[in-house]
């Protein structure tokens, strides 16, 4: 695969858009005398593509995640672009943590990128239908087919209850609903499914990427779940961690 600086990859004489084009992002972190540091050498997504985070825990995966989704700002970087339609100009990260276009990237956030989180994260206070239907209302939206979702999710029945009233599996399901409602560029999932059984983690996945397949959405994945990585077609990105000798020292360098 052949890349340049303008966001596209040509990939056997195909051109594919870059959702992702990032070169030399480095974030480093230090608690307590101990030094993090995560590096990208090199990290480019199309559109549509959908990606498995793997390594160990401590790794970085959620440092990787909150910059992809511009909640961490990197400690440098060649560059960092985003661009979540085909037809539109890339928009340039980089500069806008620069300018300190904070709003701007929580706009982007907002309009563009859909969450799931690892304990789903749901509003206690909202029944299942509101909790779904909230990104949408923030957007200022038409609530959609908040049924026709909820049935993609087998969560029908339950669009009225509290998430207190559901099954850890069910909260979850409602998680994703929540993360597709507003049909994002791209969602971004941050071991949703590790307070589940191998069993019922299983199948949420499955469902999950069948349904950002369906709806042509991104999807970024970092799990443990990996068993399955090669049958729903994902493409790996792996972490990989050294410490130096005095172990006060880990870099991971992201690659795939
Ligand atoms: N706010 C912070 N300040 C300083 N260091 C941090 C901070 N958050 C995380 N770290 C450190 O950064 C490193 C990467 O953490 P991160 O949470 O990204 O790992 P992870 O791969 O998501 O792990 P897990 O699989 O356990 O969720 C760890 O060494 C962690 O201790
Ligand atoms: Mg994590």
């Amino acid at each position: 695969m052949v890349v340049n600086d303008s966001d596209t990859a040509i990939s056997t004489g195909q051109e594919r858009v870059l959702i992702y084009h990032l070169r030399e992002v480095i974030k480093t972190r230090e608690a307590q005398g101990v030094a993090f540091k995560l590096r990208v050498p090199s990290l480019q997504i199309a559109l549509g593509e959908k990606i498995a985070l793997i390594g160990e825990s401590g790794c970085g995966k959620s440092t990787l995640l909150d910059m992809l989704t511009f909640i961490s700002r990197p400690s440098s970087e060649a560059a960092f672009k985003f661009r979540p339609e085909a037809g539109a100009q890339p928009i340039d990260i980089a500069r806008h943590w620069q300018r300190g276009q904070l709003n701007a990237l929580s706009d982007l956030r907002m309009l563009r990128l859909g969450y799931v989180m690892q304990t789903g994260g749901l509003l206690p206070y909202l029944s299942v239908r509101e909790n779904i239907s909230l990104s949408r209302r923030l957007l200022g939206l038409d609530l959609g087919n908040i049924e026709l979702l909820a049935e993609a999710l087998g969560i029908e029945k339950h669009l009225d209850k509290r998430p207190s009233q559901l099954s850890t599996g069910e909260r979850q399901r409602v998680a994703i609903g929540r993360a597709l409602a507003h049909e994002p560029a791209i969602v971004i999932a941050d071991e949703p499914t590790a307070s589940l059984d191998p069993i019922a983690a299983e199948a949420i996945m499955a469902l999950f990427i069948e349904m950002v397949e369906a709806l042509n959405i991104t999807v970024i994945v970092a799990s443990h779940a990996w068993r399955h990585v090669h049958k729903l077609g994902l493409r790996r990105l792996t972490l990989k961690t050294h410490k130096d000798s005095s172990g006060r020292m880990t870099e991971t360098i992201v690659s795939g």
